[in-house]
């Protein structure tokens, strides 16, 4: 009975298209073309667990982001090492034996924002088992070779008065309300990213030559860190990310399958050369393309200055077809991917022949992406860039009705 169901299907749907004139070879439709997911990892925002119905979507349903794990246990031993070098009667601005610490959350439901909270308390003995505001324990560090006590004195997330997270303008305010309240217990200030350590320095009343510790080495904090304002950074090496972004998907439209897809132009050279100069790693477990992370401080910063681009990727000849992609960024307002991300994205996907379509949501609503998310039968594939994590089945609705 369902075989003769779906023979009827076929007849009427084939009928269908000669009957519209329409001449189905090398059509693709849209169920079967090419998805990226980048930057914000399909996952549960609550248990950070990989959300794999969507990523096995179908066989051309990728991640592309960095080793978030390992990014945090970056940014901790960052600190760590900052501490270690650091004279104890200096740092200890209150001279009571205890390193305190504020710390900038950036979205609790987002898995890079977990594992920086994470690696962090984890290197500074804090870690009380869980990512949330607020839950810590007490710690140690060396610094400048005596055992002190650390203790993180508040943590938040930096929701904005509009929802939005990883939100600048709240650790801005944030900063000012720890400042007046806790004065001079704050001995350290770290942030899940550059954009809120940035939005703390910018406090009126920010404790002068308190170091701040940030992440995503966007070009202001690394401008930031030569003029001494910010102590360090962690680069997520956002050109290696942009890059395997456009070439899965560069690959995938050119036929490619199985390792191929993500290795070729990525840590192998393609047929015209190009290769990712980056390390990137493969988890094929959960089908994601991971750039690697690096400690930015003052004694390497000028390696990492803006308009440094990745001279292994090369403009791709003629004899490659151009392909139509659109791709979502979840907030136009968002530091890293506005000033880091897009303009890679822009650099690197004219040389792969790439005509990229960008539309942008506000932050807080799926639907500012999903409404711009259309005419999607006229691409070739899709990137994506979620607001929330756990949208992955509205994206495919979308795909699938192909508005
Ligand atoms: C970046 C943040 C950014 C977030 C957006 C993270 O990887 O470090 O700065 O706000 O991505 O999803």
């Amino acid at each position: 009975m369902k075989r003769a169901i779906l023979a009827l299907s076929l007849i009427v749907l084939s009928s269908a298209m000669i009957f519209a004139g329409g001449n189905t070879e090398g059509v693709v439709l849209n169920q079967d073309k090419p998805v990226v997911f980048f930057n914000r990892q399909p996952s549960d925002p609550v248990s950070g667990e990989i959300d794999m119905s969507a990523m096995t979507w179908n066989d051309s349903t990728f991640y592309v982001g960095f080793d978030a794990a390992g990014g945090g246990a970056v940014q901790g031993k960052l600190v760590v090492d900052y501490l270690a070098a650091a004279d104890p009667a200096v740092i200890d601005r209150n001279g009571d034996g205890v390193i305190g610490y504020v710390l900038c959350i950036g979205d609790v439901g987002h898995n890079d924002s977990k594992a920086r909270t994470q690696g962090v308390r984890e290197a500074l003995g804090t870690w009380d088992g869980s990512t949330d505001p607020g839950v810590a324990k007490e710690g140690s560090a060396i610094v400048g070779g005596t055992e002190m006590k650390v203790v993180e004195l508040d943590s938040r997330a930096m929701t904005g008065t509009d929802g939005t997270t990883w939100n600048a303008n709240a650790a801005t305010d944030a900063m000012g309300v720890w400042a007046t309240s806790l004065g001079d217990q704050i001995d350290l200030v770290i942030s899940n990213n550059d954009g809120m350590a940035m939005g703390c320095l910018q406090a009126s009343n920010y404790p002068a030559g308190v170091p701040a510790f940030g992440y995503d080495a966007n070009a202001d904090a690394i401008e930031a860190i030569g003029t001494g304002m910010l102590a360090g950074t962690v680069s997520q090496n956002v050109d290696a990310q942009a890059t395997a972004t456009l070439q899965v998907l560069r690959n995938l439209l050119d036929g490619l399958t199985g390792d191929e897809a993500v290795t070729v132009g990525i840590t192998e050279a393609d047929a015209n050369g190009n290769k990712i100069s980056a390390d990137m790693m493969y988890l094929p477990e959960t089908r994601a393309l991971l750039a690697q992370n690096t400690g930015v401080t003052a004694a390497n910063w000028t390696q990492y200055q803006a308009g440094q681009r990745d001279q292994g990727i090369k403009q791709l000849p003629d004899s490659v077809p151009t392909k139509n992609v659109i791709l979502t960024i979840y907030n136009s307002g968002d530091n890293f991917l506005s000033s880091s991300y897009i303009p890679a994205l822009q650099y690197y996907a004219p040389l792969l022949n790439i005509n990229l379509t960008i539309v942008q949501g506000d932050g807080q609503n799926e639907s500012s992406c999903l409404d711009r998310f259309m005419n999607l039968s006229n691409f070739d594939a899709y990137a994506i860039n979620m607001v929330r994590t756990n949208s992955a089945e509205d994206y495919f609705q979308r795909i699938e009705s192909g508005v």
